[in-house]
């Protein structure tokens, strides 16, 4: 594989968790990373970033449940090392609760997070809503220091990375030989797929460093995140919507709801509203594709996009998954020559 030129389009947790499987993986390889938007301007930047999941069921359970593994085994070891605050990526724990108990009560991600149990008919008192509730703890990986982290040890493996905007993969196809997509909602025009769409996501962040344990209401809605320089308040899942600013209805709403669940956040410091796009999919697609980009030359795409509010726990998995994809196409096709 060696002097072949691979791409990466997208600078987000999807993008730059792609960019360096390959560039590590890859040595022989010259690895670019192409976005218009960096840190800290991405929908990854404002997501909470704990490592959770949903049911995907078009997915292979033994698929899904990889995508998870992976990607909570490697941000373990970060965890664990003393990169970790540098990386921004912290073990954290806490519950997650239901107002009615779900049928499965013990989800297939209860043997990859750590310490996985349900909570008792006493710690349940204090949500007088909800009759059933997990104990766990997941990673919380901050994007706004794991970005720029990846970004320099994509680099030390080789990495290169440029600030443009791509309209056309047809047009990197001229001067790279595989293309992997990571342009998350952007792959809506560039891989003209009419499955993604937006979903809007408000969150808060605020002042309440007497917080240590997260809550999340199995609905989806309602979560209390701290993290390490401030708790997240969520949030919105708006279909649809791509409005970019804030709504301050929607930010007392969340407050509210949050408070309902911990009182205490009623004495917590407003620090920040943001708002991201989450690229909606019924599932993240993770394949390759052979496009054509003019009557003599084909390239390899690798898609990697649509993991909806899931990117930063699916990302490495997927990752690992775009790489095998990517030694597959140099292994099936012989590269066409070049123009
Ligand atoms: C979230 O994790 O809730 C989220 C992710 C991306 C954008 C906004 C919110």
């Amino acid at each position: 594989m060696n002097g072949v030129k691979v791409v990466v389009v997208g600078a987000g947790v999807v993008g730059f968790s792609s960019a360096v499987c390959i560039a590590e993986a890859l040595p022989g390889c010259s690895v670019t990373l192409v976005a218009d938007r960096f840190s800290p301007d991405t929908t990854s930047d404002v997501a909470a970033g704990i490592l959770l999941t949903q049911d995907f069921p078009d997915v292979p359970l033994e698929r899904q449940k990889r995508w998870l593994q992976d990607g909570f085994d490697e941000l373990l070891s970060i965890a664990q090392s003393q990169h970790s605050s540098e990386a921004g990526v912290l073990l954290t724990s806490g519950c997650q609760i239901f107002k009615e108990a779900p049928a499965n009560k013990t989800p297939y991600w209860s043997d990859i997070v750590l310490g996985f149990r349900l909570l008792s008919e006493r710690e349940l008192k204090r949500f007088p809503h909800h009759t059933f509730g997990q104990a766990f703890t997941t990673i919380k990986c901050e994007c706004t220091n794991y970005l720029p982290w990846l970004l320099n040890r994509f680099q030390k493996a080789g990495g290169q990375v440029q600030r443009t905007k791509v309209t056309d993969l047809r047009e990197l196809g001229l001067r790279y030989d595989v293309i992997v997509n990571c342009s998350g909602l952007g792959s809506r025009s560039l891989a003209g797929d009419g499955q993604v769409y937006p979903v809007r996501g408000q969150v808060l962040q605020v002042e309440a460093p007497w917080l240590q344990h997260f809550i999340r209401d199995a609905d989806g809605k309602t979560y209390i995140y701290p993290g390490a320089r401030y708790v997240t308040l969520g949030g919105t899942r708006q279909q649809g919507d791509e409005r970019p600013m804030p709504d301050p209805g929607e930010s007392d709403a969340i407050l509210e709801r949050c408070c309902r669940l911990e009182p205490s956040l009623r004495n917590s410091r407003p620090a920040g509203v943001v708002v991201g796009l989450r690229p909606g999919r019924k599932h993240p697609r993770v394949e390759r594709e052979v496009v054509h980009v003019n009557q003599h030359r084909s390239v390899h795409v690798v898609h990697n996009y649509g993991h909806g509010g899931w990117g930063v726990s699916l990302a490495w998995g997927t990752a690992v998954d775009a790489l095998t994809l990517i030694r597959k196409c140099l292994q099936d096709t012989p590269l066409p020559a070049k123009l």
